[in-house]
């Protein structure tokens, strides 16, 4: 019996990890200086708080959950996406209390799910970096929440990315456009595909979104939300962009854009790149929005919110070939087979003194030992004969300057600090 991991996932393996670290700790970084803090909210969540947020006609709604009823008989679901998730988070756990301060900052990385067709940077199982910040309807915050995207994008390497932005503007607004494009899309009714068939009647903005060829060949020419947008929601638009650009930000307006989730309004955007890793044409790295109303829906007070999610495979794919070289800072190699008590002794005593160590534990003999610590490219070799047996000594190489010493075991076992300083300092 031969056993495959389920398709689109992936094993993450050492060599990959190094990357995956790297780009947690420059996210966490960047994210710190926008004074976001980490929440961690469960894998899964009641299908319920999907359902009510990204909305019932989405197609992650419809088509991609990963649901099930538990042993108790519980709709669940593996979370598609972070923001409902942290939504409910806040709202359960009260975070809207005035204890608290405003707005509510927080991020998260981890695995989403969705049921789709795997391809290159779309899985089943992926990772997003999100952040979400809750109680402030300031157009400034969504300009903040734009640049945040950019500078991490940036920090971590990025090339070659576009920021798209466009405004889905208020309830009213909304309302006025739903009629609109009912109108402009319903002679079209007989032509449109199926699922559009029914997102008209349910959601007809979800249209907008299709992939089918000809469903956007039609609505290519249907209205544009910025012509309904209220002197509101006109107005909260416009300090966006005038911010962005006081900002020294590049962006385009695309009017075309929804994004693929109900809970959306005011500003949405969404970060490319047309690296050509992606194959030709823009890929989104990162999307994201305004979501006022989102906290009500979910059972809370009123209150505003503004996020997005960076998709990390994505990122890798704009990221492969930077490779992460790890150092090793010792590696013990024995030549007596009476040295593997005091190899394994040393080299607790140095790992408890916070450095990291090797040895072998293959039965190698000293060449191939020496070998393998040159690919693990350690500073310093020590090598553990006989002789050094006798002396409670150890030879200490620095493998960057050639240079040899002898050195006390007990010296080790007691300061390997000042040891490895000693040894390395005239680098
Ligand atoms: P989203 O646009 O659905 O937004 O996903 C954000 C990012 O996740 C995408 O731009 C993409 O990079 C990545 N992504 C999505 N699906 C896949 C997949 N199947 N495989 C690989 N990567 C994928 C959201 O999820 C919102 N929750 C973002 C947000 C936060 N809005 C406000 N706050």
């Amino acid at each position: 019996m031969s056993y495959q991991r389920p398709k689109g996932t992936a094993d993450i393996l050492p060599g990959q990890s190094e990357l995956w670290q790297q780009v947690e700790t420059i996210a966490r970084t960047v994210l710190e200086r926008y004074r976001y803090r980490e929440v961690r909210t469960p894998l899964f969540e009641s299908r319920e708080v999907f359902t009510r947020s990204s909305g019932e006609t989405s197609d992650i709604v419809t088509k991609e959950m990963y649901d099930f009823a538990d042993k108790g008989d519980r709709m669940m679901a593996l979370r598609p996406e972070g923001t409902a998730g942290v939504v409910r988070a806040y709202v359960e756990n009260k975070l809207f209390g005035p204890e608290f301060a405003k707005p509510y900052k927080v991020y998260y990385m981890g695995s989403m799910f969705r049921y789709e067709r795997p391809q290159s940077g779309r899985q089943r199982e992926f990772h997003q970096i999100g952040v979400e910040a809750f109680g402030s309807n300031s157009p400034a915050l969504d300009a903040e929440v734009i640049a945040l995207a950019e500078d991490l994008l940036t920090a971590m390497g990025a090339k070659s990315l576009k920021v798209a932005i466009n405004s889905l503007g208020d309830p009213e607004s909304r309302a006025a456009y739903h009629q609109a494009l009912i109108d402009y899309l319903t002679p079209f009714k007989d032509e449109l595909s199926h699922d559009s068939q029914v997102r008209l009647t349910k959601n007809p903005l979800r249209v907008l979104d299709s992939k089918d060829k000809h469903d956007q060949e039609i609505v290519a020419n249907a209205p544009k939300i910025l012509d309904y947008l209220t002197p509101v929601a006109k107005a909260h638009f416009d300090t966006v962009k005038a911010l962005l650009e006081a900002l020294g930000l590049t962006y385009e307006v695309d009017p075309d854009m929804v994004r693929g989730l109900d809970y959306y309004n005011h500003t949405i955007f969404e970060v490319m790149s047309n690296d050509p890793v992606f194959g030709g044409g823009y890929t989104t790295i990162l999307g994201g929005g305004r979501y006022n109303g989102l906290v009500e829906e979910l059972g809370g007070p009123e209150t505003p919110g503004v996020g997005f999610a960076m998709g990390v495979e994505r990122l890798m794919l704009l990221m492969q070939g930077q490779e992460v070289a790890g150092d090793l800072p010792v590696y013990i190699v024995t030549i007596s087979e009476d040295a593997t008590v005091a190899a394994a002794q040393l080299a607790h005593a140095i790992r408890l003194q916070g450095f990291a160590v090797d040895l072998d534990y293959m039965g190698r003999k000293p060449k191939a030992q020496f070998k393998s610590a040159n690919k693990e490219n350690a500073k310093l070799v020590m090598t553990l004969g006989e002789s050094e047996l006798e002396a409670g000594t150890v030879s200490v190489k620095n493998m960057a300057t050639g240079a040899q010493e002898s050195i006390n075991q007990a010296d080790i076992v007691n300061d390997f600090k000042a040891v490895f300083a000693q040894l390395t300092e005239a680098e």
